[in-house]
């Protein structure tokens, strides 16, 4: 059985086992000029200013953060607290939700997240179905004391977020229906499932990473951290030019903001208009750092094409047609790479 990271031990150096190959490090860390992911103020009452600025972060990174959301400190503290909890539990009581099946809810997991690729990563992970709640309450673990009571306040709240940065998406996209993503389309009908993730302090972080390259599968995500630096997400230019601007961009959120990022499901409903943000983890040499990432997804059935409009007449999507299902297994054995996820399901018609 694997053992987790967070196991009690202070590594003094990194396990072997954990030393990527070369070309997979993460190379230098970005320079601190480096371009600054996008901060959007959702107080105050200005919809359009909001919608414009999610599109264009959404366009030029798929990330940016979210401040003055309305959800209540408490609630994320409440949440953070619990999370921090649960990795310092004894290993035997995480280990009880121990599982290598990735279907299984809730499920412990050790740096195991690619384990076709052979490939160990500096992270213990806690990943719990949220929502619906009378789905999933009954299975939430009762360690931390915490834990449970904490999950449906912040799940609900971030939820809410989430709604509604894809309500102002929609209309800052010009899609004739604000609510696409609720109405009909299934687009956000299935569950919210989340990644407590837990990166503890590594002594070489230049040999190792926490989460390889990916973009997430869902929709959209809502991330929040305990404010130690490792989230970093990837600057591309639109139209192939190497080289300026881009590479990984450190995402530092201030206290109390919210990281929102899309997920693939947003790339294809645009058809590429906005990009699903691709990121990593990095690691910190200096302090652990944990993370609840919320992702909110379509149902399983869902057929995902891109909305009215977003293609430009004459042309075919830049994917074929695909339930949420079929995606997910593409996904899976693509270990989450995204160029690989995107030639599996490249439209050949057009
Ligand atoms: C994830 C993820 C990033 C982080 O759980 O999918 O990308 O900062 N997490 O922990
Ligand atoms: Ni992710």
């Amino acid at each position: 059985m694997a053992e987790p990271l967070s196991n009690g031990a202070v590594y003094q150096s990194v396990p072997e086992s954990y030393v990527l190959p070369e070309h997979k490090r993460p190379g230098r860390s970005p320079p601190s000029s480096a371009a600054a992911i996008p901060v959007v103020d959702l107080g105050g009452d200005d919809p359009d200013r909001m919608a414009e600025q999610i599109v264009a972060a959404g366009r030029e990174f798929g990330f940016f953060q979210v401040i003055n959301h309305g959800v209540p400190e408490d609630v994320m503290g409440a949440m953070m607290s619990a999370a921090e909890e649960f990795f310092k539990l004894p290993t035997e009581e995480k280990m009880a939700h121990y599982s290598t099946d990735s279907t299984k809810l809730p499920r412990f997991h050790t740096s195991v997240g690619k384990e076709q690729e052979q490939l160990l990563y500096w992270r213990d992970c806690l990943k719990i179905g949220c929502y619906p709640f009378e789905e999933f309450r009954h299975q939430w673990p009762e360690k931390p004391a915490g834990l449970a009571g904490a999950l449906e306040p912040y799940t609900a709240a971030v939820r809410g977020v989430a709604l509604r940065v894809l309500r102002l998406a929609a209309s800052g996209m010009g899609l004739a229906d604000e609510a696409h993503f609720e109405a009909g389309g299934e687009l956000t009908a299935g569950p919210v499932i989340m990644n407590v993730n837990h990166y503890v302090a590594c002594p070489d972080p230049s040999l190792t990473l926490g989460i390889a390259p990916h973009c997430d599968p869902n929709v959209v995500t809502v991330l929040m951290d305990n404010g130690v630096r490792g989230l970093q997400a990837r600057r591309r230019h639109r139209h192939g030019h190497q080289g300026d601007g881009e590479g990984w961009v450190d995402v530092d959120p201030p206290p109390g903001a919210f990281v929102v990022n899309f997920g693939h499901q947003m790339e294809v409903v645009t058809n590429g208009r906005v990009r699903a943000g691709e990121h990593r983890a990095v690691t910190n040499a200096r302090a652990p750092r944990t993370s609840v990432a919320a992702f909110v997804m379509p149902a399983m059935g869902c057929v995902v094409s891109p909305a009215a409009g977003m293609v430009p007449e004459g042309e075919a999507p830049f994917l074929r047609p695909y339930t949420y299902q079929e995606f997910v297994g593409v996904y899976t054995a693509a270990n989450g790479d995204r160029d690989a996820v995107l030639a599996r399901l490249r439209n050949h018609s057009g």
